[in-house]
């Protein structure tokens, strides 16, 4: 089992397999398709797939849509569905490559990164190429709402990074205000746009980006934890903060009734707070 994936992820892995099947097939033929005379533009996509992450943004659009669709005992995958979850992957994973040039960093998923592999001139256009097949992506959907949402979404998420070089966060509103623009924005997005394909009303809509946004911020709050970013300027017991975000997540599925999408939704919220390393870490800094 990959060090990153725990039981609750690996049921998620199992309920939505065609999907993710599916999902792999979209990305490969998008990003291998792409070929240049010039620079060896394979070498430098298949850095994409050798770096794989967890597939989080695609899951949550997949169960998103699919739990809209099952509450209409619709249980056929769409392929608009798919090409979403691609899209909303395509952008996570040129916002890394842009940070991982931002940070300076060398390692990412215990793999060097672009920028270290490559250079930062090839990484950030890398970056800008992935990026802009998320968009050739979402014009093929041809769903305006979907495309302006994205938008904005990415809007916040520079923003956020740009105001967090200038004047770091110094307190928990600020710090909590950054994690959400960095990593939940997204996340929610996610939801709400695969509520949106699957043609889910407004407060189903609204609801599921509420649960994507505390579900990232808790997220975000144990990746913190795990990488020892502890904010200095101000006390907070990330752990804490994380399970009260995942309780607000929880609550925010209230409307729906049970079922196997909304099920693997909590099994999200529970991967979570078992993230693999989790406990490990609590006990170190315990004896510490
Ligand atoms: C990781 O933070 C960074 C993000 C989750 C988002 C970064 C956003 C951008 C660079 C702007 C968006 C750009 C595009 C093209 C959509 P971190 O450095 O705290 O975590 P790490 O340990 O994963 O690097
Ligand atoms: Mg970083």
């Amino acid at each position: 089992m990959n060090d990153e994936v725990n039981f609750w992820l690996e049921n998620i892995f199992e309920f939505l397999k065609k999907e993710l099947s599916l999902l792999e097939i979209e990305l490969r033929n998008r990003l291998l398709s792409v070929t240049d005379n010039k620079i060896d533009l394979h070498n430098v996509f298949n850095y994409f797939f050798d770096i794989r992450g967890k597939r989080l943004r695609p899951i949550l659009v997949l169960l998103s849509s699919g739990l809209v669709r099952s509450r209409n005992s619709n249980n056929k995958i769409n392929e608009s569905e798919i090409k979403l979850a691609a899209a909303m992957e395509l952008i996570h994973n040129s916002s890394l490559i842009h940070d991982d040039i931002v940070d300076e960093s060398s390692h990412r998923r215990g793999q060097v990164t672009m920028n270290h592999k490559f250079n930062n001139r090839i990484a950030v256009l890398a970056g800008d190429l992935i990026y802009s097949h998320a968009f050739l992506i979402m014009n093929d959907l041809n769903f305006s709402r979907i495309s302006g949402i994205l938008s904005k979404c990415v809007e916040k998420m520079c923003q956020s990074e740009i105001n967090e070089i200038i004047s770091p966060f110094t307190n928990f509103e600020q710090y909590i205000a950054y994690l959400d623009a960095k990593t939940a924005e997204l996340m929610s997005t996610c939801c709400k746009c695969g509520a949106i394909i699957a043609g889910a009303d407004e407060e189903t809509i609204f609801a599921l980006g509420e649960f994507g946004t505390n579900f990232g911020i808790a997220y975000q709050l144990t990746d913190d934890f795990l990488d020892d970013e502890q904010p200095k300027d101000f006390d907070v017991n990330l752990l804490l903060q994380a399970k009260i975000y995942c309780e607000k997540a929880k609550k925010n599925l209230n409307i729906f009734k049970n079922n196997e999408h909304k099920k693997n939704l909590l099994n999200l919220i529970q991967y979570v707070i078992n993230r693999p390393n989790l406990k490990l870490k609590e006990s170190q800094d315990h004896c510490s």
